[in-house]
């Protein structure tokens, strides 16, 4: 049965590239990345998520291209074709539940970004008090409607691309949008540090202060750089399901983890100047872009473009990732379930968007329905962030280290022998020995830090 031989598949490096760093770049970038930096005391904050990206990410999206590219099919399908008869394949329905509940919840967030980019063109954010613009969100939140009518806009937009296929969908949108995203966040860098005082803003978020690092800084910073990178449920063993032999997997881990801390740090380069400038606490939270910023922009010339830009910026990063959260529930239908992508993608966006509408109600309508303290939204949030992609990664670096040929592992890596991968044993050992254990550490910690919050 060569079902592989009819498979879609990416056109070019630069198109792989687009794909798989767009589905890395995304909320957690631009709208997590700094506020949890923000609060964890900067600098520091950043040179440890630097660490976790090289020691921990890269070896963990190695091991995810490896598993999709060998398997050549949705994640289930790819860990039942690579080890037959055996129970791994629970792995990847894993990797398709928390599909379900990341894109749920993420989809709302990236919903909001909609009404942020008609805010900027229609009322804007000039002449209001933080107070005001802090009402005004906490308003649009709790609203019955709104919201949820973004969210599901933002799910049609995700769905219609995906329905286009890698090639001609995924791929074809990557190569423009993620260009489009540098472009605006170029844009926004050098209008924040050209802001009088930007020059503590950059220190706050380059100079490391030590004194504010503790062991949940650590932890935080892991689970960050795994969120961050798209690891743990099978967005890139997905997408790596369509690359192509020839494709250097190695390479494409380092190119795809350089391009999303870069866009990170100049999210943190737009984001501290500004703060600074105007003399706000870095530490606001998650409301830091929907409140802060439109604070800032309501003081700056020209505020209600940059605002414009900034907000189109935080939906293409959403997009590009929504899209790739998409691609895992599909592939999986259309599969397994042997429906075509048409069907697969309405079947996935519906169901998923019926979980999402809760998600969004419960910051307003169903607020008060609470499990220990956590709504619907912080629920579902909790689960996938902190249980199934820790435990997702955790399982799938034991699979590459421990299940899989040492010789498997290096046909995959290698190209059949035509790179060298002369990094390889140092890999090898990192999935073995380290990442397993580094993992099992965040996922110990938030689970028990997580039920105490
Ligand atoms: N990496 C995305 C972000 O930083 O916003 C979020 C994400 C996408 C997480 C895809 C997990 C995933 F599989």
């Amino acid at each position: 049965m060569s079902v592989s031989n009819n498979r879609d598949s990416f056109g070019s490096k630069f198109g792989i590239i687009a794909a798989a760093a767009g589905s890395a770049v995304g909320l957690g970038n631009i709208w997590k990345f700094p506020y949890i930096t923000g609060q964890n005391g900067g600098g520091a904050f950043l040179l440890i998520y630097l660490l976790f990206v090289f020691l921990l990410g890269i070896p963990v999206m190695i091991s995810e291209f490896s598993i999709g590219r060998r398997g050549q099919r949705n994640v289930f399908g790819s860990f039942k074709a690579i080890s037959p008869g055996t129970p791994w394949y629970f792995v990847g329905i894993m990797g398709v539940v928390a599909a379900f509940v990341i894109l749920s919840f993420y989809s709302a967030v990236a919903g909001w970004t909609l009404e942020y980019i008609v805010k900027s063109v229609t009322i804007g954010f000039g002449n209001q008090s933080t107070q005001q613009l802090g009402d005004a969100f906490q308003n649009f939140l709790v609203h019955p409607i709104r919201p949820i009518i973004w969210q599901l806009v933002f799910m049609t937009i995700t769905a219609y691309i995906v329905i286009g296929g890698i090639k001609n969908g995924i791929e074809k949108y990557s190569k423009f949008l993620m260009p489009l995203l540098v472009f605006f966040l170029l844009v926004l860098c050098v209008r924040s540090i050209t802001l009088p005082n930007a020059s503590k803003g950059l220190a706050f978020l380059f100079k490391p202060d030590f004194s504010k690092v503790t062991i949940k800084t650590v932890l935080f910073a892991m689970g960050q750089a795994f969120f961050s990178l798209s690891l743990g449920m099978g967005a890139l063993i997905t997408y790596a399901s369509y690359f192509r032999k020839t494709d250097n997997l190695g390479r494409t881990a380092l190119n795809v983890s350089l391009a999303d801390t870069f866009i990170a740090v100049l999210a943190g380069v737009v984001i501290f100047p500004a703060v600074f400038a105007f003399n706000i606490e870095p530490t606001a939270g998650p409301s830091l872009v929907f409140i802060t910023l439109p604070e800032i922009f309501s003081h700056i010339p020209m505020g209600n473009l940059f605002g414009l830009i900034f907000f189109i910026l935080l939906a293409v990063a959403a997009l590009t990732s929504t899209v790739s959260v998409l691609e895992v529930v599909v592939a999986y239908f259309s599969e397994e379930l042997r429906i075509n992508r048409l069907k697969a993608t309405i079947l996935a966006s519906v169901s998923i968007s019926v979980l999402g509408v809760l998600a969004s109600l419960s910051f307003g309508p169903l607020s008060d329905i609470k499990l220990s303290g956590k709504t619907i939204f912080d629920m579902l949030d909790f689960l996938a962030s902190n249980i199934l992609l820790p435990l997702g990664g955790m399982l799938i670096v034991i699979f590459v280290g421990w299940y899989l040929n040492k010789s498997t592992l290096f046909d995959e890596v290698s190209n059949g022998g035509e790179l060298k991968a002369g990094y390889f044993p140092i890999y090898r050992f990192i999935v073995r020995f380290i990442a397993p254990l580094a993992i099992a550490a965040i996922f110990i910690y938030s689970v028990f830090y997580g039920s105490l919050g």
